[in-house]
């Protein structure tokens, strides 16, 4: 069966590991069919709209989609383009790998992070010149969507439930009914759970982030408790992720447009290579994706490294080292 990739490199560096990613994609002679489309500031300064709705719909019908990333109109593609594939859940592994010099190589996490709500979803206000207002929407149902894909996460051998970050003890309403949700769905399913309090979350995963695996959360506490282990692992150039949906899902790397390097050829790929190994086994082709990250591991341990993690290699030069150890 032929799968339709929907490609959207974006602004900056997204044009440059995009089609690094795809490149990688392609070596391994699969079924698929790439679609390229357009979203971002280029195209909104062309057209005058950063998401064209032809992108939208590609999204939304396509079996899964690779994002590059786009610059300040991220908030007006990327939220939208996570609506298109209806996704519940963002899922943002967190590891050390070998031979990249990080803060905390122990490092090894996984933040399932709700995506649809919380403060995310959009309802701001300006009330007066003095008086700005925020409403932050839980739901129920959304966090039994989360909880319900979270029990499903941890069900293999290599977890042992998963950690709920929150901070019901200040918003007991809406973090209240998170956490208690989540709890409850985790007990139905038999799974162990423990839970923290996001602030101090960041203090613990920084001293000691071997205490944690897998941590379930709202949707700003995941934003920023993930780029927080991002820096535990040594950069935003190693971070996947994962936008999943009941029908489709969208990778993407966690970084942005990065325009202070965008141009130069130098971007790490690993981050978007890696979010498309997660792609391949989101559809199913578990030994493909293990390769792929293998393959990867095996470029960021023995080279050639790009100058985020201090060697002198091209985007290219990575690249290729990738699909040649697959
Ligand atoms: P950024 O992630 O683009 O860059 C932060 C720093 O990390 C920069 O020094 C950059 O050079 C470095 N970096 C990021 N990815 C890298 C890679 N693959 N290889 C080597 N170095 C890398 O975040 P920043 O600077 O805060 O935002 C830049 C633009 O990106 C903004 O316009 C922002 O709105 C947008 N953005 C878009 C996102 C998206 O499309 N999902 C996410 C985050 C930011
Ligand atoms: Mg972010």
């Amino acid at each position: 069966m032929t799968h339709e990739i929907v490609v959207i490199p974006g602004d900056g560096i997204g044009q440059e590991v995009t089609p690094a990613a795809v490149d990688v994609l392609r070596a391994l002679e699969l079924d698929f069919e790439f679609v390229e489309a357009d979203a971002g500031d280029a195209v909104a300064e062309e057209t005058g709209e950063p998401l064209p709705q032809e992108t939208y719909d590609l999204a939304a019908e396509a079996d899964a989609t690779l994002f590059g990333a786009v610059g300040e109109t991220a908030a007006d593609v990327i939220l939208p383009l996570r609506e298109a594939v209806g996704s519940f859940v963002n899922i943002r592994p967190a590891k050390a790998y070998p031979g990249v010099d990080a803060l905390r190589p122990e490092t090894d996490l996984v933040f399932l992070r709700e995506n649809t709500e919380g403060v995310y979803s959009g309802h701001e206000d300006r009330l007066t010149q003095d008086v700005s207002t925020l409403t932050r929407v839980v739901t129920e149902s959304a966090s039994r969507d989360l909880a319900e894909f979270a029990c499903e996460y941890v069900s293999g051998d290599d977890h042992d439930g998963f950690t709920i970050a929150h901070k019901a003890n200040v918003m007991r309403e809406t973090d209240g009914l998170f956490r208690d949700t989540v709890a409850e769905v985790a007990t139905e399913n038999g799974v162990e759970t423990d839970e923290v309090l996001m602030d101090a979350f960041a203090t613990h995963v920084c001293l000691d982030p071997a205490q944690f695996d897998v941590v379930v959360c709202p949707n700003l506490a995941g934003d920023v408790l993930s780029d927080l282990a991002a820096g535990l692992v040594g950069g935003l150039g190693l971070l996947p992720s994962a936008n999943v949906g009941r029908d489709r899902a969208l990778f993407e790397p966690v970084h942005g447009s990065a325009p202070d390097i965008a141009g130069e050829g130098v971007a790490n790929p690993a981050a978007t290579i890696i979010s498309a190994a997660m792609l391949l086994e989101y559809l199913g082709y578990d030994d493909e994706a293990a390769a792929v990250e293998t393959a990867v591991e095996a470029t960021l341990e023995e080279g050639p490294r790009t100058p985020d993690l201090g060697g002198d290699a091209s985007t290219e030069d990575v690249t290729q080292a990738v699909i040649d150890r697959l």
